[in-house]
This record gives C-alpha cells, structure tokens and sequence, in this order.
C-alpha cells in the first residue's frame, strides 16, 4: 500500500510517500519539504494567511518531486492522508483540501492524520526504532506532554503544559532577546556560548508531585531578568539565553525521568520540535544511561513539522486496523 501524506499545519508544507510491507515498519520512500521561515520572520512570527496562501503554491510543486524521487505515478497511491488538526485553520483547509481533491480525482480513500500523532510516531521512521511500549516526552511549538504508549492508538496523557508549551517558552525567551523568528533554534545557538548557571530562573511545577508542566512564568522571569540587564542585555545574552534552556531542560528532563519511574519502563521516545535539541539530548541519553533507559528520536531533520510522519502515521494506523480511510470527500479541519 502507497500511503501519500500531506502536511500544512502550520509554517511547513510536508509531502511524503510512505509505503507499507507484508511485514515490518512501512518505508518512507520519498519526502519533500518546503519552509516558510524566511517569509514569516519579517513578522515575527507565522502570518495565517500568509502561510495559507504559501501552501497553496508549493504543495503540488512537492508532490511531484515526490513522486519523482520515489519513481511512482498519482495513479500507485492507495490512500491519501493529510493533517487534520491541530494546526492554523487556513492552513490546514489547504492540505486537506488539496488530498480531498486528489483522493476524488483518483477514487481512492482519504485519511484526516492526528499531527501530534505524526510527531509521536516519527520516530518509527529511524534507523533505530523504537518498541512499544514507552513513554514519551512530546515538545513541540504548541504542545509539551508526557504519555505512556502501549501501541498506535493507544495514548495514555500521564502529563501536559497547563500554560505555554516547551517550545513556546524557547520562542517567546528568544523574541525578548531579540533573537529572530522562530527563536528556539537561535537561542540554542546563542546558548552555547553562554553560562547556563548565570541567572537563577525559576523551574516551574518541578516538584509539583504530577507530570505537568507549566513555562509561562518563566518567560515573565526571563522578561524582568532582562529589563534588569537594561544596556548589559546585549553583552549577557549567551548567559541569559544559557540560562532560559537549562531552565527548560531542566523540567523537561526531571518529569521525564518522572514519569519512566511511575510507569515503570525502560524505554523513552522523545519527539516534537524541541527534540531537536542537542543540549536536551545530551542530558536526556546521559540520564537515561545511568538507568538502563533506551532513548529513540526522530531523525534530525524530521524532528519538526514533516510529511513524511503523517504519511507514517496514517501507515501505521492502517496496518495496525485502527482506521478505515474514507471515499467521503467533504473535508473537514480541527484547528484545535
Ligand atoms: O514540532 P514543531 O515543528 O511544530 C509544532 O508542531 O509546534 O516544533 C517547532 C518548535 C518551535 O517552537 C521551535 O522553536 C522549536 O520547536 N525548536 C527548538 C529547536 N528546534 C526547533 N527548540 C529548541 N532547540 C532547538 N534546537
Ligand atoms: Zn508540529
């Protein structure tokens, strides 16, 4: 089965080939991206309507380097599977339109794709995949959750931000920096030169007793440590930057282990934007070495938005039985 997936959330127009076996994971056998960072960082940010718009442009464009990549024909897909939700709403119309239509034009099912559920199963996209079951520590741009993972489908939320998400607080530390759109990767460059131990910040919920999270206090932190700096921000920036990721890191390390303890396994997927982080990397296969803990991540590259984990997860789901595809082609979206 030839599963074609398409991704436009939010700032990236993913599109993927995912082809399942007999036996086995499916394969990815063709993804193409396309950023939109460039056009947002005059704003500061993702501008809707820009971005709608972008997808429209590029996400054909991707398709058929796909298929030319992979060697195959629109007519060798078998279901076309698109992220329907959580994401910006224009956004999304685009890709789900855009499979709706394919899946109509050639009379095959459509399949709307959880992205959260993307991220969570890209790792299975590796070289070294994971086995169920684990738990795993999701951080992206708008969610932090911890879950305990038995099989596909079967997600249990041991934990979650009740305020900002991880990434979130990486982007919104960084545009107080003045550090470009999105900020996370720019901090994380600027922290390395930096003291992580520099200011005290403050490791909100760490001792909280449950798996939650919370990181809106600390940007209000990072904003006062700022205006404190007034003039020496410039010349503390690395330290202040250093500082805000160890913070984050923190948390996102002492709840992880947290919660490995409280289910009792061995095993720790971590996936999402952030887990793109090579501090938080470092000090989560460090942690779990010492406990006999196997750590799976996405490849690098496939750590943020992608199309090629929602082809994957709409592979999975289907190998696994727990969905049907459809030949309704009335598209719908779940921006939230
Ligand atoms: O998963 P993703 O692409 O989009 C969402 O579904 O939200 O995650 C994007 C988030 C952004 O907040 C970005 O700043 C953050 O991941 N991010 C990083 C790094 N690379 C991306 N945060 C910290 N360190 C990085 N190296
Ligand atoms: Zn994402």
């Amino acid at each position: 089965m030839l599963v074609l997936g398409i991704e436009s959330s939010c700032d990236e127009t993913g599109v993927a080939l995912v082809e399942t076996a007999a036996t086995g994971l499916p394969r990815l056998a063709a993804h193409a991206l396309h950023s939109q960072i460039a056009m947002h960082q005059a704003y500061g940010g993702v501008v809707p309507e820009l971005a709608s718009r972008d997808h429209i442009r590029r996400v054909l464009p991707l398709a058929q380097a796909v298929f030319d990549e992979a060697g195959k024909r629109l007519a060798d897909v078998d279901v076309v599977a698109y992220t329907r939700g959580p994401g910006l709403a224009g956004a999304l119309l685009v890709g789900a339109g855009v499979a709706c239509a394919l899946g109509a034009a050639l009379g095959k099912p459509v399949l709307g794709v959880h992205h959260l559920e993307g991220h969570l199963l890209s790792p299975f996209l590796s070289a070294d995949a994971p086995e169920f079951p684990f738990v795993a520590l999701l951080v992206s741009g708008g969610h932090t959750q911890l879950m305990r993972v038995d099989g596909v489908g079967r997600y249990e939320i041991l934990g979650e931000t009740i305020d900002d998400a991880a990434g979130e607080a990486f982007d919104k530390s960084a545009k107080l920096m003045g550090l470009p759109y999105p900020g996370g990767p720019w901090l994380a460059q600027l922290a390395e030169q930096g003291d992580p131990t520099a200011f005290k910040l403050p490791r909100p919920l760490l001792h909280s007793g449950d798996l939650d999270f919370s990181f809106a206090g600390l940007k209000t932190a990072v904003l006062t440590q700022a205006r404190k700096l007034g003039d020496d921000l410039q010349a503390r920036k690395a330290d202040l930057a250093a500082s805000t990721q160890a913070a984050i890191i923190e948390v996102l390390l002492k709840k992880s282990l947290a919660a490995l303890e409280r289910t009792g396994l061995q095993r720790l997927v971590v996936a999402g934007g952030v887990g793109a982080n090579r501090v938080l990397r470092t000090q989560l296969n460090a942690a779990c070495a010492r406990r006999k803990v196997r750590v799976h991540y996405p490849e690098l590259h496939l750590c943020t938005d992608n199309g090629a984990m929602i082809a994957m997860a709409a592979a999975m789901r289907l190998q696994a039985g727990m969905q049907q595809p459809t030949e309704v082609y009335a598209f719908d979206v779940k921006p939230r």
